[in-house]
């Protein structure tokens, strides 16, 4: 790869491919999107990152100002001057407002942003593949089924989340505005924590787990399914997509699978064993929403200060995902070459290790910005 563009490198999907990139002798050079006020500070962000996925000094040194192109997808005219551009062979789109929240830059930054930044890489002449990361739920599955990779678009009435109807329109207008474009579309199901360095990269959606298993209560049957994969695991088959020669496919799920994913009971067996305490499997209780809000008052107690209408509303968002028992099927990716990925249960003492010391409230801030 003569040069790989990478955007979102200061999160945690972004975080982890740079991590993974920074030791590929295949890549020759790496240009990055960062949000910052200079060059230095983009380096000191990506640095930081970068450092919470087990990175050396070494590598870290690798990054230095001429790494970084400033700029921001809600603002994308401003960067796509920048000759640097034109130069680019790789692109792992990365980047998004990747939030459960009502954030108003959601459509701003994940559609409007984003659209004018790959109309401006489809111009690039030498451009060979441009990976962008979109999300296996944003096909809104059904119910209890082993989903394919398709394009097939649900209205937005269907969408629980106005993130993920932002991700499927953008998937959309890509495709019918930039034919041109060497585009492959990766779709992860629900990335939780990293292999080897738990949740120190990011908290994202372990902290719902915890907070089921605490309330020893919640929408999904413990028999359910998930499909989860680590972190690492989707940066290493992201940068496989990037330098597969010839890909038959446009979208490709980076997933558990069937066998990969994993029961709630399981986890609620693996995250007891963590804890050193007793599984609630026993008293565990299958409701719905309405008696989770029943128990509102108790929620200081069981999670320490909290805002009891954000928790609710966390609750009713992750708890309508949790009852899809949905896997997403990783069979073309596994042709492609790819190992399957690590189980959660076999990862999740890691992430339990990490937040150990951190309440919910203060876990969940990062699915809420
Ligand atoms: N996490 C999951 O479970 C999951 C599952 C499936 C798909 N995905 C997809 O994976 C991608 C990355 O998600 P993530 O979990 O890594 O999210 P994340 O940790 O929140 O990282 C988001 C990245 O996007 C950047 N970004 C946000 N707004 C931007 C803007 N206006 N201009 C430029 N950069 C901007 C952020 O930069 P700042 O640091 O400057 O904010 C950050 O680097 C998203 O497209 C998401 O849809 C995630």
């Amino acid at each position: 790869m003569k040069s790989l563009f990478i955007t979102g490198a200061t999160g945690f999907l972004g975080g982890a491919v740079l991590a993974r990139a920074l030791s590929d002798t295949s890549i020759e050079s790496i240009l990055l999107l960062v949000r910052a006020n200079s060059p230095k500070e983009g380096v000191e962000r990506i640095r930081n990152n970068l450092a919470k996925f087990g990175c050396s000094e070494t590598l870290l040194t690798k990054i230095n100002e001429r790494n970084i192109l400033l700029g921001d997808l809600a603002y994308s005219e401003d960067f796509l001057n920048d000759d640097r551009l034109s130069g680019v062979t790789h692109v792992i789109n990365s980047a998004a407002v990747a939030s459960f929240g009502d954030n108003a830059l959601i459509w701003k930054v994940n559609v409007e942003g984003t659209l004018k930044f790959v109309k401006r890489m489809a111009d690039v002449a030498g451009l060979v593949r441009f990976v962008h990361v979109g999300t296996a739920m944003s096909c809104v599955p059904e119910a209890g089924t082993l989903v394919t990779e398709s394009m097939t678009r649900k209205p937005e009435v269907e969408h629980l989340v106005q993130y993920t109807w932002s991700k499927s329109t953008i998937e959309q207008l890509m495709i019918e505005q930039c034919p041109q474009l060497p585009l492959v579309i990766a779709h992860p199901s629900i990335v939780v924590g990293h292999s080897e360095e738990g949740c120190r990269p990011s908290s994202s959606i372990f902290w719902v787990f915890r907070m089921a298993l605490m309330l020893g209560k919640f929408m999904c049957s413990l028999e359910d399914k998930i499909d989860v994969i680590p972190v690492d695991y989707c940066a290493e088959a992201l940068l496989l997509l990037t330098k597969s020669a010839v890909l038959s496919e446009t979208v490709y799920h980076i997933s558990a699978g069937d066998t990969g994913s994993t029961q709630f009971i399981e986890i609620d067996k693996a995250m007891a064993a963590a804890l050193n305490q007793q599984p609630v499997s026993s008293h565990y209780q299958q409701v719905d929403y309405s008696e989770l809000v029943k128990g509102r008052r108790e929620f200081k107690t069981i999670y320490g200060p909290c805002n009891e209408r954000l928790m609710l509303r966390a609750m009713r968002l992750y708890g309508e995902f949790s009852m899809l028992n949905v896997r997403f099927s990783n069979k073309k990716l596994l042709d492609l070459g790819m190992s399957p990925p690590p189980r959660f249960v076999d990862y999740i003492n890691r992430c339990v290790e990490i937040t150990r010391d951190f309440s919910i409230p203060e876990l969940m801030k990062v699915d809420f910005k």
